[in-house]
Formats: structure tokens, sequence, C-alpha cells
């Protein structure tokens, strides 16, 4: 992959991560001297909204805090507390606000307790308007462009009782260098491309998050060479449309030819990837997931309606037959492939009729499972001011109906491997019963099966024997794993 080139100032990341690091040190010192006063080291807790994308991020606001002193907790009594936004659809902006009241009671018992925010919330204007009006204990606020400059940002906030607020429209750059604190040792998230060029005319995502940015190939490869090096195992390529990937480059290189790279990775066995646009999905990407052994069998493929009237008012740019056409292929290609999606009801002027189409297209492209959104309108995007909005009994009932198809062809779809023997990924000890353990597979389903936590991270053969709705009760069995995967 020699002849790929950097296309940013790669030297000019690299000075900017220095004087991050630099911060680090400061911020370090800072804990130090608040444990003296303390008695203790001083606890930070990382609450995240969202995506994938969010996720990823707020690894890294953990490695970052951790890295200075403070001791990582998931409780919101902690004396940094930082909350990792989601602005897609207003129900997780109200969350927010709901739970920002929450924790002004916090602070009052604890004078001392830092409360920042950022993530895609906080690109939003109106919401720093209403964060400085109604919220002033607030103490840090910064959003997604600059969430590099986190250890420099922290270094303000803990040296000055000012509220600070730190948003940018836009930036060029791509520092990913920050120290990680990964939730999972042996799966990741691996970041390819950030922003969305795509412009659906309900979603928020393109203003607060910017135009595409691709990393370069051996920037990702390094990155998933260093986490196999670490036990990792899987690795999810995240993007908000993947499959416009690296048509920015300097050097274009196509989606499915960095899959290819990725694959020849010793020690990694599991390559996952979200999201992809139907739109740009291509035949080459279809042809290398046909004939990798890593590359897992699932595609998440959002729709988001069934009707061509509504597809073409949301500016989704394919047709139902394009998207059906484009689901048969993959079938055929990769039968034992699961597709999930997405899908929004309540789109500005949508009616029963519209809404029979997506129920119908739901049946036709046989789902293994979909999230089903109601239509949340966002400020400043074109479906915002589209003048048909509709009633929320309407809304609420047209859900209902879509929910029901969804879940019956899931249901139908997800027992079809009742009686194999299918590789699964350990993940975690089950929380309901002890003894148990709960895993994936290949095609994303769960598993729940008899083990315990010398499993976790490990992949092992699991004879499916009951599919109970949206997951499969198992028994592990003893067949050499090597054999599952030849054949
Ligand atoms: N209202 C409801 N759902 C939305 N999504 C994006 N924007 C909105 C909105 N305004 C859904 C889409 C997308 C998923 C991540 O969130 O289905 O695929
Ligand atoms: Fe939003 Fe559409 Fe971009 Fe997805 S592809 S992030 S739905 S604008």
């Amino acid at each position: 992959m020699s002849d790929y080139q950097y296309t940013r100032n790669e030297a000019s990341d690299r000075a900017e991560n220095e004087v991050q690091y630099g911060y680090m040190e400061k911020v370090k010192q800072l804990v130090d001297d608040l444990s003296v006063r303390l008695c203790r080291r001083p606890t930070a807790a990382v609450i995240t909204f969202g995506c994938q994308m969010n996720a990823r991020d707020s690894e890294k606001l953990s490695g970052v805090l951790e890295q200075c002193g403070f001791t990582l907790t998931e409780d919101e009594g902690a004396d940094f507390v930082i909350y990792n936004t989601c602005t897609v659809r207003d129900n997780a902006n109200q969350r927010v606000y709901g739970r920002l009241g929450y924790l002004h009671n916090l602070k009052k018992k604890n004078p001392a307790k830092k409360i920042a925010l950022c993530g895609c919330m906080m690109q939003e204007a109106t919401v720093i308007e209403k964060l400085r009006k109604s919220y002033s204990f607030v103490n840090l606020i910064f959003g997604t462009h600059n969430l590099y400059k986190f250890p420099e940002l922290l270094y303000a906030c803990l040296s000055s009782d000012e509220m600070i607020i730190d948003i940018w429209d836009s930036t060029d750059r791509i520092v990913e260098s920050l120290p990680v604190e990964r939730q999972f040792s042996f799966k990741s998230g691996i970041n390819i491309m950030f922003g969305c060029n795509n412009f659906c005319s309900y979603c928020i995502v393109p203003y607060v998050r910017g135009r595409e940015r691709s990393r370069t190939p051996e920037e990702i490869l390094c990155e998933i060479r260093s986490l196999v090096a670490d036990g990792v195992v899987e690795v999810m390529l995240l993007g908000q449309n993947v499959n416009s990937y690296g048509r920015n480059l300097e050097h274009a290189v196509t989606f499915a030819q960095l899959l290819q790279e990725v694959e020849k990775i010793e020690g990694l066995e599991r390559i996952r990837f979200m999201t992809s646009h139907p739109k740009d999905l291509s035949d080459e990407l279809i042809e290398v997931m046909k004939h990798s052994k890593k590359i897992c069998r699932h595609i998440h493929l959002p729709v988001q309606s069934g009707s061509n009237r509504i597809l073409q008012r949301m500016n989704r740019r394919y047709t139902r037959e394009q998207y059906l056409e484009l689901v048969r292929k993959i079938r055929t290609a990769i039968p034992d492939i699961s597709i999930t999606t997405d899908i929004i009801v309540g789109f500005p002027g949508e009616t029963v009729e519209d809404v029979d189409d997506t129920i119908a297209l739901v049946r036709e492209a046989q789902y293994d499972n979909a999230f089903t959104f109601i239509y949340s309108q966002r400020t400043g995007t074109p479906a915002a001011s589209m003048p048909d909005q509709l009633p929320e009994e309407f809304v609420k009932e047209q859900f209902n109906r879509v929910l029901e198809a969804v879940q019956e062809t899931a249901r139908r779809q997800t027992g079809k491997l009742v009686g194999h023997t299918e590789p699964v990924l350990v993940e975690e000890l089950n929380h309901q019963e002890a003894g148990h353990v709960t895993g994936k597979l290949s095609n994303n389903t769960t598993v729940h099966f008899r083990g315990d936590a010398s499993l976790i991270g490990h992949i092992v053969p699991v004879r499916l024997m009951e599919c109970k709705g949206f997951y499969y009760l198992g028994e592990k069995v003893e067949e050499d794993i090597r054999e599952l995967w030849k054949s």
C-alpha cells in the first residue's frame, strides 16, 4: 500500500498531537493536587448517547481521563462527568436536558464537581444558547470537530470556574492518536471516515458532523494492526456512509479495496462495518464480501421508506425497485447474509398508502431486523420546514403497523439457523443466567449458552438448539472451529 499518499498535513497533525500530550501532563499535575486535597483519586464518568461513532469517541474521552489520573466510573456522582451527546432525534436532546437537572442537584452537594458536554448536540446554535441561558452550572462545552483538543479543554476547565465553550463549524484535521480506553478487550470500532455529504432531507448529521473526510488506508491499517497485537479479534469499521470511503483521498481508494487490505491482517478474525448507503453499495463490495473469510455475514442497509414518493422527498436517491434489486443481488451472492435496516415512520406528508409500501418492502426484503424510528423534526433540515407535518396519534398508529411487520419477518428470519453449528464470538457473561455466556454469530444474532468467563473474547463452535424470537439458545460443541470455517 506504499503508493498511497497522505492528503492532509500529516506533520501538523502530529505536532498538534504532541501539544495535546503536553496538556495531559499538565492535567495530571492538577489531578494529583486534587487527589491530595480529596485524600482519594478523583473520579470521572463518560456517559454516551447515540451511535457507534459516539461510543468510539467516548473511548477516547475515557482514555484521556484515565491517562490523566482519574479513576473511571459509570456513576454520575463522579467528580468529573461528561455527556457525549447525540442529536439525530429530539428525544435524545430532551434526555440530556432532563439528566442535566439531576446533575445540577449532585453538584450542589459536591461544589467541586465539573460537568462537561460534547458531541453532536453541541453543534446546534440553539442548544448552546439554551445552555448559556439556563444551565450556567455546566463547566465545559465543545463539539464534534475539536474532540482531539480534549486534553487542552480539560486543562482549561479544571483550572477555571468560568463556563468554557469551544464550538467549531468544521475542521480538515483528523487527529486520531489520543489514548483510548476500550470498552471491550477483544473487539473495537475504528473510524475510517467522518461526516456525511448526502443531506437526506430529515437528517441533521451533515450539519453537525460536517463534510465527508476519509482517513488514509495506512492510518487505518496501522491502527488495526496495533489493536490486533493488543488482543482484538473483531473490528467494526465506522463511518456515516462507508460505501463512499476513500473518494476524497488524494489517491482514491474504494471501500472494497480497503476491506481487502484489512482482511490480510494476520490474527484478525472478524470484520464488520457500519453504515452503508444503498445508493453507493458497489458490485465490487458484494464480490469482496462473497469471497471473504473474515467479513461478517451481516449488512446494515438503511432503507428509511418503501414508498418512492417519500424516498424522493427524503432525498435518498434510489427507488424501492433499485433497493430491492440490491437486496436480491446481495442475497444471491451471499445466501447466508443477514440484512438489517433503519425505517422512519411519520415523514411529512406520509400517507397510509406510503406506509403500506414500506410494509410490503419489509416483507419482500425479509429483514433479519429493523430499527424503526418515529420521524423527528430537526430544526435546520429541509424536512422540518415541509408544510405537511403529521399528527402524533396518526404516526403512532402507522409506527405500530410497521413494527408488527418487522417483528414478524425478523422472527422468521432469525429461526433459519436452528440445528446448525456456528462460530460464536463470546462477548460477556450472561447477566440473567449464572453459568451462561452471551456471544454473537457472524450474522450478528445473539446466542446464549452454558460457559464461563474464560471463553470471553474467543470464537467457539456452538450448536443452535432453539430460537427465542430474536436470539438463540445454544450448546458449545467440541468440534474443531477451523472445520466450520472451511465449510
Ligand atoms: N427522525 C427520525 N429518525 C431519524 N434518523 C435520522 N434522522 C432522523 C429523524 N430526523 C434515523 C435514520 C438513520 C438512523 C441513524 O436514524 O433512520 O438511518
Ligand atoms: Fe443522515 Fe442520510 Fe448522511 Fe445517513 S446518509 S447520516 S441518514 S444524511
